[in-house]
């Protein structure tokens, strides 16, 4: 590297704080001089084959030419306005295809900047919803354990409460109500007995509860687990039986990633709110949505504050929402049904056979979507090192090594990765 760069590395070390990393302690960072297609540029010269999709966002590669022709044309007319007010073709369009894309029920749209921010607009949505018909009593959420919605504080309280890294903020966090981890396995046999205990919890608390919320099918962050549809679609049944409203966060699954184009397509519901983000932009810029039914936006706005009560700076930044449209386009010419199916096929046939490894506890595929899950926990600092070396950008955590390459992704690059995967089990110093 050279003496700017190296520069660059030691301020960023010192000041620039990093997810979830120390700043007195922090692991290496890499300096990132460019991307294209699926691969990384570092500054040390190394060129990594993504793996991660930048955290579930990139879908069609990087430095894509028609999301960079909608960014430098939308820059052209405007950066951004505010929405109060105001409003603007490139945030209509896409409220236009994300209705046209989600489940029918859903017909109003609420953009804001961050896949957090928007569970935190469902949360709110469904609390003022149940006070906005003089239920206030509603006011607790009933998630499952193992899940992830993000950092904010209202998503904090539905992420796993042990193993969801926010247990240090527990004593001011809401106090909701967490069902067991759906047990069923996705490609198992469909075993209704855990639904009693699910139920019960429905008909304990349906008094107090505002709303259901789940990742629908993955289980990302909070353990990389792949449930079983049917369970699903028990959880949409039971929201309908004790009057409950149902949040699928869609974050994660949402625009193909599963094979389908939304996780609530695997059990054929609908859910009353929904949240989108991460791959929105086809992992160019912040943005996210949540959508709901003309039932939920009515209640709320015919209610006792007359209007929802959240309006975010950059609500619909015309950048962002010039490049969802650009996005959401490629997506619907239908290829990437096939270039999931691809990745999916082919990590089958190639992911699947570390079951075998003695290290490998399980391995499983879904859609564009392959992991890893380990005896050991992996060593951060030495498995970073080692992808990076074997040419490869995959970030794994604790027992999960995982991978959700861009949908571009070919033979060769996903190759690359599944034999990167393959070396590492092989090396003692890369786990705990
Ligand atoms: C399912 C799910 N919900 C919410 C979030 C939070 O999104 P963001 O990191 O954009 O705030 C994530 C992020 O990983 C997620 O996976």
């Amino acid at each position: 590297m050279n003496k700017k760069q190296t520069e660059l590395l030691a301020f960023d070390k010192k000041h620039v704080w990093h997810p979830y990393t120390s700043m007195s302690n922090p692991l290496p960072s890499y300096l990132v001089e460019s991307a294209e297609g699926v691969h990384i540029q570092l500054a040390s010269g190394e060129k990594l084959v993504d793996g991660m999709s930048s955290w579930w966002s990139v879908l069609h590669g990087y430095n894509h030419p028609k999301l960079n022709e909608a960014l430098i044309e939308q820059t052209k007319k405007m950066a951004h306005v505010m929405f109060g007010g105001l409003t603007h073709e490139p945030a209509i369009n896409l409220c236009k295809k994300l209705i046209d894309i989600t489940p029918k029920p859903l017909q109003k749209v609420f953009l804001s900047d961050s896949g957090s921010v928007s569970v935190e607009v469902a949360i709110k949505m469904s609390l003022q919803y149940w006070h906005s018909q003089g239920k206030s009593e509603k006011h607790k959420l009933l998630t499952v354990k193992n899940g992830y919605h993000g950092d904010t504080f209202a998503a904090m309280a539905v992420c796993d409460p042990v193993n969801g890294m926010h247990q240090i903020f527990e004593s001011v966090l809401m106090k909701n109500v967490f069902a067991p981890a759906p047990q069923s396995d996705f490609f198992q046999p469909w075993d209704d007995s855990e639904l009693i205990a699910l139920e019960n919890l429905f008909a304990a608390h349906h008094h107090e509860v505002a709303a259901f919320i789940i990742e629908p099918i993955v289980q990302g962050t909070g353990g990389m687990r792949f449930y079983h549809p049917q369970y699903l679609q028990a959880c949409r049944d039971f929201c309908d039986k004790y009057n409950i409203l149902f949040i699928a966060d869609e974050i994660a699954t949402g625009l193909g990633r599963t094979g389908k184009m939304f996780g609530c397509n695997w059990a054929n519901i609908s859910p009353d709110i929904m949240c989108l983000g991460k791959t929105l932009t086809g992992g160019y810029m912040t943005l996210a949505a949540t959508l709901c039914t003309d039932e939920v936006a009515n209640t709320i706005s015919n209610g006792e504050a007359g209007c929802f009560m959240h309006g975010p700076t950059f609500m619909a930044n015309p950048l962002a929402c010039a490049v969802a449209n650009a996005s959401l386009e490629l997506l619907a010419t239908g290829e990437w049904l096939q270039q999931v199916s691809f990745i999916e096929s082919f990590l089958k046939e190639h992911l699947l056979a570390l079951n075998s490894h003695s290290r490998v506890k399980n391995s499983r595929v879904l859609g564009g979507i392959g992991v890893v899950e380990t005896f050991d926990a992996v060593n951060m600092e030495t498995i970073q090192k080692r992808f990076v070396e074997l040419g490869v950008w995959i970030r794994p955590f604790g027992k999960l090594i995982y991978i959700m390459p861009p949908f571009i992704s070919n033979t060769d690059e996903l190759t690359l990765l599944v034999t990167a995967i393959s070396t590492v089990l092989d090396e003692a110093p890369c786990f705990l």
